[in-house]
């Protein structure tokens, strides 16, 4: 998730980028960088760190460039470390052409390969550099053709913006999947990838449509499809203020973040699920060979993390019959457990810098574990440390409290489990594709779910006053229980335990009383009537209960005083839409509390202390 910028007029551009690129800053903030068509040429200035490194390295290059177009950007990497070298705009062999970008072109590599072979020179490790030789390789064709090309070859989700210096007035720019916005000002036209880029300068604003190319000019904007149709664009005037327009026009980041989650889940997955259902994890720096000789796994992470991983360990378990332990990070560390080189130690952290987790993979690492790392943040401390990187692409989380970056760690390690029993040949490769299908609808699951979050919301809302709360769940549904109270403990200040449902009997069960929630994690299951019971029971002691059922289950609506449904799922898949009711429910108690739910109180989005 990077930040782009473009600007085409009368005034001097390079302000008005850097400006822009300061508000998209949230977006992503490894490096920084501009291009501006000066002349006959275009002068690049870009650095790695935040837009206040760009703007020094801009007064130390003295040569300012003067231009009236240019296009500007702020990289959250995916390819390639956070590095100048790989900070946007790239440029081709001639230095003819400027290129920004966000998403993945999946198919880079065979892309750099094929211009490689025709005698391209490359300077970066980005995907994103392939679209510059792309247009230089295409010669002197109008660069809206060629942008259309390229956009026909590039695979996967991606905003592009384009200058060449031979087209001195123009930016073309083009998207799929990836946002991107115009705006439209008196002698002059914006491009950004969220509005908050340009919302001093105009109010007039519309949205890039998928699959469609747009030159901007100072004179004006035209848009059309790949096969060059001419799209009118819809334009609106937005009324928000600045602040707001950062959250995307959402009260708070946790919302706006709860609803980019099917975006999240997208980029997490592009790349390793392929048309044939196979799974694909060449991050994964192990042969077949050394994979099989791994005989036990260890996950080990703190919060949020944590809940992710002890999904993972059912879902390695139950698809590769490999044994896992699972650890919070700040007792695994300490208590010398049995490690050796046929163990794998699975590191999973949003932020790649909790001391706890960082110091358990250093400890892992030290026993001679094969350690892998998944993170959110490329580059990221435990990403350097560990022997393979796995990343969630969820692009930066705000929000203190974790929901997009969870529901991506789900299915990350969903891939690698099944990534692990295909080449292990622990499962057949129907399984592998059943699952596989599964995992590839979550995207638009997640989207339909989110189109019923109000209601959700307002079914929350009833619980406003609530004071005791039991989250339970059985199986692969526990680890989602866990999640639920803990959102609910931090942004909404309420005390609430997730709890295995089949253990309540053996203590818990005394505090159930009338006033008391317990909310029932109860997807379809091979445990789901055992769940079952284990409501009535709560029920039978006159708590109230909120569950989270499969559509279709009339048994279980018939226990429950309110239900939040999710769409059916193969019982390893289904945590992903179960926690997103979940997250919903904290975020509108919180809120009709009147509380701060991106920044709760003594927490920290990153704990880098013990
Ligand atoms: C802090 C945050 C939690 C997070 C935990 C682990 O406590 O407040 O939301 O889950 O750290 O963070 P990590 O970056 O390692 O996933």
């Amino acid at each position: 998730m990077c930040g782009i910028v473009g600007y085409v007029g009368t005034k001097p551009a390079q302000s008005i980028l850097v400006n822009g690129l300061a508000r998209l800053e949230y977006r992503g903030y490894d490096s920084a960088g501009i291009a501006i068509i000066d002349g006959s040429k275009i002068g690049v200035t870009k650095t790695a760190g935040r837009v206040a490194d760009l703007i020094s390295s801009i007064a130390a290059d003295q040569g300012s460039y003067t231009g009236s177009v240019g296009i500007g950007h702020t990289r959250w990497a995916t390819h390639g470390a956070p590095v100048t070298k790989n900070a946007h705009p790239h440029s081709d062999c001639s230095q003819n052409v400027a290129v920004v970008h966000n998403g993945i072109i999946e198919n880079y590599m065979q892309l750099r390969d094929e211009l490689i072979a025709a005698g391209h020179t490359f300077t970066s490790d980005t995907d994103t550099e392939v679209v510059a030789h792309l247009v230089e390789q295409m010669g002197d064709e109008p660069l809206e053709i060629i942008v259309r090309n390229i956009m026909e070859k590039a695979e996967g989700a991606l905003a592009i913006g384009v200058v060449r210096a031979s087209d001195p007035d123009l930016i073309v720019a083009a998207r799929r999947g990836s946002p991107l916005v115009i705006g439209f000002g008196d002698g002059e036209s914006f491009l950004a990838s969220d509005i908050p880029a340009i919302l001093e300068h105009t109010r007039r604003i519309a949205i890039v449509g998928d699959d469609n190319v747009v030159s901007l000019t100072p004179g004006g904007v035209s848009i059309t499809d790949l096969a060059g149709n001419p799209v009118e664009p819809v334009v609106r005037d937005i009324e928000w203020d600045l602040e707001s327009a950062e959250r995307g026009g959402y009260d708070d980041f946790m919302l706006k973040e709860i609803y980019e989650q099917p975006k999240a889940l997208t980029d997490t997955l592009a790349g390793r699920i392929d048309d044939h259902y196979r799974i694909h994890l060449p991050e994964l720096d192990l042969t077949p060979r050394e994979a099989r000789a791994i005989d036990k796994v260890f996950v080990v992470a703190c919060g949020t993390s944590y809940h992710a991983g002890l999904m993972a360990k059912y879902a390695i378990e139950r698809w590769t019959r490999l044994p896992v332990e699972i650890d919070i990070a700040s007792e695994f560390r300490y208590r010398d457990p049995v490690l050796d080189d046929r163990t794998m130690v699975i590191g999973m952290s949003q932020s790649g810098e909790t001391a706890d987790t960082l110091a358990a993979i250093e400890y892992a690492q030290a026993q001679g574990a094969y350690v892998v790392a998944t993170t959110n943040v490329v580059d990221s401390s435990m990403a350097r440390v560990a022997d393979s990187v796995l990343y969630t692409r969820a692009g930066p989380e705000i929000g203190v409290a974790s929901t997009k970056t969870f529901v991506c760690q789900l299915v990350l390690m969903q891939i690698l489990a099944l990534y692990l029993a295909q080449i292990r040949g622990a499962l057949d490769g129907a399984t592998v594709e059943v699952m596989a299908k599964s995992i590839r609808a979550l995207p638009d699951q997640v989207e339909k779910l989110l189109e019923r979050a109000d209601d959700i919301m307002e079914q929350a809302r009833k619980y406003t006053d609530v004071k005791d709360v039991f989250f339970l769940g059985r199986g692969v549904s526990f680890p989602i229980a866990l999640e639920g109270a803990l959102k609910l403990k931090e942004i909404a200040y309420v005390r609430a335990e997730g709890y295995p449902a089949g253990e309540m009997k053996h203590g818990p069960i005394a505090l159930i009383e009338k006033g008391v929630l317990v909310v029932g994690v109860a997807t379809k299951s091979h445990l789901h009537a055992k769940t079952l019971s284990n409501m009535e029971e709560m029920k039978a002691r006159a708590a109230t209960l909120f569950m989270v059922l499969t559509e279709g289950d009339t048994e279980g609506q018939r226990l429950a005083d309110d239900v939040a449904w999710v769409p059916p799922a193969p019982e390893l898949i289904a945590p992903v839409t179960a926690v997103i009711p979940l997250q919903l429910f904290a975020y509108a108690i919180s809120k009709a509390k009147g509380l701060d739910v991106d920044k709760p109180r003594n927490l920290a989005k990153t704990v880098t202390v013990e």
